[in-house]
């Protein structure tokens, strides 16, 4: 038993069990001269110095660490990413920037497919190697948990080698890695005109083969105009939850096709991106409970309106934020720009950004009882961060305030 006490930190954290929504959104736990005891990685004591002074832990301690009176708050947790693929697409970037549309590109061939052509090309061994050096550079700006997406395969052997080298990311890294079955991510070109035959596909032996592996933990589909429509995004997910796979959808990320009513409506976990949601959407999203992954850096790459997350948070939507890392519409792995972002463009309070940056996107990933507060039983996963409050990651652009990493009471960056 390794018994660590953490000490002399300003630690600011989310509490409590249930995704934060409406005023909750922004409540936070502050201790100034706060410490933590940590036994084994997990929390024991979280609270003043003084409080924890008084804990009988204190005398089996093994290892007392100066915080020197640093900003100490959860690690973050990036609820969705599609961090595993096998080449950049730079030049597709510059287009979208001389006028192309994102969904044009994918119409002739490019974007999402030409990330097929290239995962289908590529070793299990080469796309391990690649998402490892991005998932330990998220790791450096203070992601410990990251939710990563197959979806770049399109058909069941590329589809598993993705899930395999992602797995291999979760045992390889510190990092906590979620993964996630995205076959319906897009339309394979031998499918083209025939979406329903690739759902058939799907149904018929990607998800069977994914459920057989214990491969992933949840399935999410690209319901969108041209893509899935939400009929066939029913189909798939109706199907998925009988392997027992939690329920995700990008919804209404480009036009509104009803994707938040209908991740609401199937009790999904989560709806993600939601730049389109109709009033209706958000409302129905108010009443299930479902978690808003927003993601402004998409948004930003894509030169996008930006969610109406603050429509979100007045209505009730638990709302939580993620990069969407991935080599297409939203190139970056940093948490701290993601903050930065919500809070200067969409309107957040800094305390909003930290509950949705940590306790909500933990639970819109099922982990909302391992991770995303600092609270006993919980991991110890947390950032020390060059500034006086979490305000910092807004406050200093372009540049990462995470001066330390803790996963499970270790340093890791
Ligand atoms: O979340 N919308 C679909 N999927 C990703 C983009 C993937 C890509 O362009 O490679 C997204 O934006
Ligand atoms: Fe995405």
């Amino acid at each position: 038993m390794i018994v660590k006490f953490f000490r002399n930190a300003r630690i600011y954290t989310p509490e409590g069990k249930p995704p934060s929504r409406g005023r909750e959104q922004g409540a936070l736990r502050v201790h100034e001269r706060g410490a933590m005891l940590v036994q084994d990685g997990v929390l024991e004591a979280v609270g003043t110095e003084e409080e924890l002074l008084s804990n009988p832990l204190v005398k089996k301690v093994d290892e007392e660490i100066d915080c020197e009176g640093r900003c100490l708050i959860p690690g973050f947790v990036d609820p969705h990413t599609h961090m595993c693929f096998a080449a950049r697409r730079e030049e597709e970037f510059s287009m979208r920037l001389a006028g192309a549309a994102y969904l044009d590109i994918l119409k002739k061939g490019g974007g999402i497919l030409s990330s097929v052509r290239h995962v289908r090309g590529a070793s299990e061994q080469e796309i391990f190697e690649r998402t490892r050096t991005l998932a330990l550079s998220a790791l450096s700006f203070g992601t410990t948990t990251v939710e990563m997406k197959s979806g770049y395969g399109l058909d069941t052997e590329s589809e598993l080698k993705m899930l395999s080298a992602i797995r291999r990311v979760g045992r390889e890294t510190p990092l906590r890695v979620v993964p996630t079955f995205m076959g319906a991510h897009a339309i394979p070109e031998v499918f083209k005109g025939n979406g329903d035959g690739y759902v058939d596909l799907m149904i018929g032996e990607m998800l069977p083969a994914v459920a057989e592996q214990g491969i992933a933990r949840f399935c999410d589909v690209f319901c969108e105009e041209g893509v899935f429509s939400p009929e066939q995004t029913r189909k798939v997910l109706v199907e998925a939850r009988k392997y027992g796979l939690g329920l995700k959808i990008h919804a209404d990320e480009v036009h509104d096709t009803g994707g938040a009513a209908l991740a609401a409506e199937l009790g999904a976990v989560s709806a993600e991106h939601l730049l389109a949601a109709s009033d209706e959407g958000i409302e129905a999203l108010a009443a299930s409970g479902t978690v808003a992954v927003l993601l402004p850096a998409t948004a930003y790459s894509l030169r996008k309106p930006f969610a109406r997350a603050r429509t979100m948070i007045e209505k009730g939507v638990p709302v939580a934020l993620a990069t969407d890392c991935n080599p297409g519409s939203s190139f970056t792995e940093s948490m701290p720009f993601v903050f930065g972002l919500a809070v200067l463009v969409m309107g957040l309070t800094v305390e909003e950004a930290l509950v949705a940056t940590t306790k909500n996107s933990a639970h819109a990933i099922g982990l909302g009882a391992e991770c995303g507060t600092l609270e006993p039983g919980k991991n110890a996963d947390f950032l020390l961060l060059d500034g006086e409050t979490p305000a910092v990651l807004a406050y200093h652009a372009g540049v990462s305030p995470v001066k330390s990493v803790f996963k499970k009471g270790e340093r890791v960056a």
